[in-house]
């Protein structure tokens, strides 16, 4: 037997209808913000990734499915969407259209990490950007539109959000150098990956989760002690602007992000309750990635949401596939009778599944109780000879005949019934 690759899974139908919900929720709230959908490739060049997500990073270093196509070009699996939506900005000369251009996409990213609970090989995002615009409201203003998604999910309150600014470009080396003159001496107390960070890539060590290393990164000095002037203000405008929406975080000093385009503002929403995978989403602002992408020096923020850990936090909870009724024709005449009625409750969207006559009525009844359909519509030689069906209600087992020409109607004022509730 074949099986699936490690680390990527089947979305089976018993859940695909959760996934359904959560990408639902934010089509409609992400539209209400004036988002339009974007789709752009699985794979990009190479060279895409490791300009915009940087060259020192995990995922570049360490998480890429890189490969040379036949005609010698190296590509990659997309690692995240939004190096692959900037270019697509660059290509398509988006940068005329009224700012910012509010764009998200959804669908398959591909890390090679080491699988766990909540954490896959290949995974999904919703993934949104805005682009052209530094007002730190749009800043407050994509976050709260996060935080509204998880709300129309009713996540939000099992959820924290986490806010930072990790400055700008220009001031961060001498924060970094801080840092550094503070990690250096204690060195030998870091565990082994921070102790590489430490010449690589010193900011990630406050982002380390080895219970060892927490003592140290929490007498660390604070990157909001060294923001620019400028950067400072901009953080204190998008407070503000999440104050004035009512929009509930904490700011987290140690909140870096894994990907090398941040600037000012960071944002990470956590939950306590997936274990390890505590990130369900997370952006911030990347002034500056246009440009060094060769486009135009347009600044922008985005973030992504983890559809694999949104859908473990909904958990089994709600309804799964709902079914109005079985329609049970016994017999071929049944059948013939039956069939039309089945496609016009179909045709009017209401869910609906039938039995095509060849099964015993106690089997078809036991189909329907394991479907879970809501009714069962039963029409044998009998209630044919009488011109009637009988519609079982399947909770209560009440059941009474109904004329066959007013069965779609009564059907569906059925189904109307049961929306109601
Ligand atoms: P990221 O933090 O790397 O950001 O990923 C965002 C979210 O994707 C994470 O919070 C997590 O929920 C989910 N995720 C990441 N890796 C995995 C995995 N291996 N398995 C399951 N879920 C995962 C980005 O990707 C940025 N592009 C976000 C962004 C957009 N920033 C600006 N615009």
């Amino acid at each position: 037997m074949i099986k699936a690759v490690r680390g990527v899974r089947d979305i089976l139908p018993s859940e695909a209808w959760r996934w359904q919900r959560v990408e639902a929720a934010a089509r409609q709230v992400f539209e209400a913000y004036g988002y339009a959908e974007i789709r752009v490739p699985l794979f990009e060049r190479t060279e895409l990734f490791a300009r915009g997500i940087g060259d020192e990073t995990d995922i570049v270093k360490k998480e890429m499915y890189t490969f040379e196509d036949r005609g010698g070009d190296s590509l990659t699996l997309r690692p995240e969407a939004t190096a692959g939506v900037l270019r697509a900005y660059i290509e398509h000369g988006f940068h005329v259209e009224p700012k910012p251009v509010r764009l998200y996409t959804m669908g398959p990213m591909f890390r090679y990490e080491r699988p766990q609970a909540g954490r896959y090989r290949q995974f999904h995002q919703v993934n949104v950007e805005a682009l052209g615009e530094t007002h730190p409201a749009l800043d407050a203003e994509i976050i709260a539109m996060l935080m509204d998604f998880f709300a129309a999910l009713g996540l939000a309150g099992r959820l924290e959000l986490h806010v930072n600014s990790i400055g700008d470009v220009g001031t961060r080396p001498a924060y970094i150098a801080r840092l550094v003159d503070y990690f250096a001496p204690i060195q030998s107390e870091l565990c082994g990956e921070c102790q590489a960070r430490l010449t690589r890539n010193p900011l990630r060590i406050l982002d380390c989760k080895i219970p060892g290393c927490q003592p140290l990164i929490d007498k660390a000095p604070s990157i909001l002690d060294s923001l620019s002037p400028e950067a400072a203000e901009h953080f204190e405008a998008v407070r503000r602007c999440l104050d004035a929406m009512g929009v509930e975080y904490a700011i987290d000093p140690r909140l870096v992000r894994g990907l090398d385009y941040y600037v000012r503002t960071t944002f990470e929403v956590l939950t306590q309750d997936l274990g390890a995978q505590n990130a369900v989403a997370g952006g911030g602002r990347y002034d500056g990635l246009i440009q060094q992408l060769g486009g135009p020096a347009d600044p922008g923020i985005g973030f992504a949401m983890g559809l694999e850990r949104a859908v473990l936090l909904l958990g089994s909870e709600g309804e799964g596939r709902e079914l109005l009724a079985l329609l049970i024709p016994v017999g071929e005449a049944g059948l013939a009778r039956l069939l039309p009625v089945a496609r016009a409750l179909r045709q009017r969207g209401l869910p609906v599944e039938i039995g095509y006559g060849a099964r015993r009525l106690q089997r078809e009844l036991e189909r329907a109780n394991r479907l879970g359909a809501r009714y069962a519509v039963i029409a044998g030689d009998a209630e044919l000879a009488a011109g009637e069906a009988i519609i079982r209600d399947l909770k209560s087992r009440d059941q009474r005949a109904v004329p066959l020409e007013a069965l779609e109607v009564e059907m569906a004022r059925l189904a109307q019934v049961e929306n109601g509730r």
